[in-house]
């Protein structure tokens, strides 16, 4: 009887979803996406033919959830959840609607790209679900290759990272920190910054973040809410109300703790992170804890303990044992007020070298016009900035505005989208021959004349890119929202920012030859073409709009 069972519901199964396939194929009558998925899943040499299958009915699963959504108005998607698309499906759907936008001929690969990502990340879920995972070295290994695949495929635009190139690594009930992978993991293109991380922190409304401190100096910028932050050092504790627009340095090594004091908002911090100890790695350390955050008195033999605290052991079993709730943690209001007495950022107000945040919208513009503004804090405003030789700016670019094409003369900007969309376009001459990307040919090997390639990409909150020393580079702001986006500036000393359009731009300044020259056309012309943009560093966009395609 079982065996009947069996043997029957494969075939009971498959023909109920050949009926399903068969409605679906009747509604999806010609379309070209769902054509060519099923192609392209026909044409995967490594699958055999139960994968291939497997592939072409998640072509058709994807098709129904895009016909679902299309009816649905696929408008509604909350802004909220625009850092951080959760689940796989949610990232393999937002992949595929990036797709759609590019130009047709670019579609099945992007499309096959999104699906094998896609099918990456279930194996990863499914392989962390088992308790496998981050201390297993095949694991690694096999990561270690798929990460090489992806920069093989993604080295055609290796600048740009999105919500799936975070790892959460430490999730709580009420907050988590995401960190940005590698920068060489993605391109060896990105080798000059590869001892500087990105994490992004966001912790609910009224909790609290567990004392810990980190092997890495860090650089805060407060993107969203307020809270307070306390410093622990050797003979005393500092502690600074922060909101929105703080630069605010972390030395290694120090302790500290904050709380959201916000009673609906979420605090959001982007930190730049420079390790000190392993080049391009960075832990957090707990003390205070328990079992998670695990605390790291706990790795000391109890032996040991007893007599460092001078305290029975049961005592400390107890003390150690209790904290389970992750590293973010529910406060209440009294706890939050007893926490939050404190100066509005500001000057430390008793002698000695205050440690506290500067708030970037204090500062008066650096460029201002009707069509945006750039605020920039550097050492000279902020000490604390001098040693780490990192400047953060502000760019609040005005909807329907671009700004003008612009290169920085020594420092790598690693710039992170805080509110609107828009897209960017930059010139790049690494890509522009080899088609593998980010791999350089040896040494020397390389065309007579440098030629570039157009790498642009869609922005929207959340999205990272890093514009390299060198690059010019033009970020456009959407018709319906300003582009908000903050930029750590690595390299800073020496740093000038050189616009090749609007008043004052490079070109400008070259005498008549050498213009005559260089263009092999009367200086008039050129003149007339350079100087027709009055403005100056923020423009009127242009009137038609490319949704950030991926490139030219
Ligand atoms: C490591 O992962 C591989 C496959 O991913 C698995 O076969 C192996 O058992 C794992 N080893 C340990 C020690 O977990
Ligand atoms: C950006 O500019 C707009 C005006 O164009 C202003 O309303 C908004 O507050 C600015 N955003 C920030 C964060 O300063």
């Amino acid at each position: 009887m079982k065996m009947a069972i069996k043997a029957k519901l494969p075939s009971v199964f498959f023909l109920f979803s050949l009926v399903l396939v068969f409605a679906n194929l009747a509604l999806a009558k010609e379309d070209p996406e769902l054509k060519w998925c099923k192609q392209l899943c026909r044409q995967q040499r490594q699958y055999d033919e139960q994968q291939k299958e497997q592939c072409q009915q998640g072509c058709e699963a994807y098709y129904r959830e895009k016909q679902r959504r299309e009816h649905e108005g696929g408008g509604g998607r909350g802004h909220e959840d625009e850092w951080n698309p959760e689940s796989p499906e949610q990232r393999q759907r937002e992949c595929t609607r990036r797709c759609d936008r590019r130009e047709e001929r670019e579609q099945p690969q992007c499309q096959q790209q999104c699906q094998q990502r896609y099918e990456r990340e279930k194996q990863e879920q499914g392989r962390r679900g088992r308790g496998e995972g981050e201390g297993n070295d095949s694991y690694e290994g096999g990561e270690r290759e798929r990460e090489r695949a992806e920069e093989q495929q993604e080295g055609r635009n290796p600048y740009v990272f999105e919500d799936q190139h975070f790892t959460t690594r430490a999730g709580a009930q009420h907050g988590r920190l995401r960190v940005l992978q590698k920068f060489t993991e993605r391109s060896k293109l990105l080798r000059g910054i590869e001892n500087y991380r990105l994490a992004i922190l966001e912790a609910d409304p009224q909790t609290f973040i567990l004392p810990h401190h980190c092997d890495a100096e860090g650089l805060f910028f407060v993107a969203r809410g307020r809270g307070t932050i306390s410093f622990v050092r050797q003979d005393r504790r500092e502690s600074f109300n922060i909101r929105c627009g703080d630069v605010l340095r972390i030395p290694a090594g120090t302790t500290v703790y904050l709380i959201n004091r916000d009673n609906s908002e979420k605090l959001v911090i982007a930190k730049l992170i420079h390790p000190v100890s392993v080049p391009g790695q960075f832990e957090e350390f707990y003390g205070p804890g328990g079992e998670n955050p695990e605390s790291f008195y706990r790795a000391f033999s109890t032996e040991v303990l007893e007599s460092a605290l001078n305290t029975k052991r049961d005592r400390l079993q107890k003390l150690f044992g209790q904290q389970r709730q992750g590293f973010i943690v529910k406060a209440s209001e009294e706890q939050i007020r007893a926490l939050s007495h404190h100066e509005e950022g500001g000057i430390w107000p008793f002698g000695g070298e205050s440690r506290g945040p500067f708030n970037l919208f204090n500062k008066q513009p650096s460029q201002s016009n009707q069509y945006g503004q750039l605020r920039e804090v550097n050492a000279r405003d902020y000490r604390e900035l001098e040693d780490l030789d990192v400047a953060v700016s502000f760019a609040n670019i005005t909807q329907g505005s671009m700004t003008a094409p612009v290169y920085s003369s020594r420092a790598t900007k690693i710039s992170i989208v805080t509110d609107g969309e828009g897209y960017f376009e930059m010139a790049c001459p690494h890509l522009s021959s080899s088609e593998s990307g980010g791999s350089e040919g040896p040494q020397g090997q390389r065309k007579s004349s440098p030629s570039y390639r157009r790498v642009s990409g869609h922005l929207r909150r959340g999205t990272v890119v890093v514009v390299p020393a060198g690059h010019p580079i033009v970020a456009v702001a959407s018709n319906n929202q300003n582009l908000q986006l903050v930029c750590f500036e690595i390299n800073a000393r020496n740093n000038e920012k050189f616009p090749l359009a609007g008043r004052r731009n490079v070109i400008n300044q070259l005498e008549r030859e050498a213009k005559e020259l260089a263009f092999a056309v009367p200086a008039r012309e050129v003149e007339e073409v350079f100087r027709n943009q009055k403005e100056e560093f923020f423009f009127r966009g242009p009137r038609q709009q490319h949704e950030g395609r991926a490139d030219a």
